[in-house]
């Protein structure tokens, strides 16, 4: 299975010992803050389980994120493929999410630098897209980073958020390869 190494990270495949972190992590309102509610240990580790069997079929996904200096787990980024339909899929995604005490260190964006080329140049994916709920000024600010762009004829309502939720609401991103 594919990892990526960048100057500060490794993007692996997941252990067995990342799950409790990772739940710590999901179990956190600041991280879920944009997402309808912080995840039980038991829809953490259903996440991990879905994660790990569209490594197991691909060969890539959402790489487990882990600092080269020290080995600490601090969660993912990565490529996946949306499991709902909307007028940009069937696509394939870059979506991260990180432990709150490594953020503003500029880990997401490096570590989805390395994801987005090994989908436009490995995967040869002629495009690659992001999404997250409108309000969501850091996920939005590393899709910027990336170089992706925004038009707001893409933005769409979540169908997996019910309607009249605040989060409905999302902005899409893309990058050309
Ligand atoms: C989205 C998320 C990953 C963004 O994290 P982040 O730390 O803001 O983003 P980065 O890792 O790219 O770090 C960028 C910040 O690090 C700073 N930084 C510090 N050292 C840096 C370095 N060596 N290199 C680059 N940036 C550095 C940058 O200046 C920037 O700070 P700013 O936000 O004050 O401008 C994080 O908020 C998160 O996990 N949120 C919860 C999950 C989520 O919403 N996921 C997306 C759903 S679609």
């Amino acid at each position: 299975m594919t990892e990526l190494r960048t100057e500060r990270l490794l993007l692996r495949p997941w252990r067995a010992a990342d799950r409790e972190p990772f739940a710590a992590l999901n179990a956190d309102a600041e991280v879920m803050r944009h997402f309808p509610a912080p995840l039980t240990r038991e829809q953490s580790d259903a996440l991990a389980d879905r994660i790990e069997s569209a490594f197991a079929q691909e060969g890539w996904g959402l790489w487990a994120l882990e600092l080269r200096d020290g080995g600490e787990f601090i969660g993912f980024t990565g490529l996946s493929r949306p499991a709902f339909d909307a007028h940009f899929t069937p696509a394939i995604e870059v979506g991260w999410r990180l432990a709150r005490g490594v953020w503003g260190r500029g880990y997401a964006t490096e570590a989805a630098r390395a994801a987005a080329a090994f989908g436009l140049d490995t995967l040869a994916a002629g495009e690659l897209v992001s999404f997250t709920a409108t309000a969501n000024a850091p996920s939005r600010a590393v899709m910027e980073r990336l170089g992706m762009t925004h038009d707001p004829a893409d933005d769409f309502d979540h169908p997996n958020v019910p309607a009249g939720h605040a989060l409905r609401r999302h902005v899409l991103y893309r990058l050309r390869g």
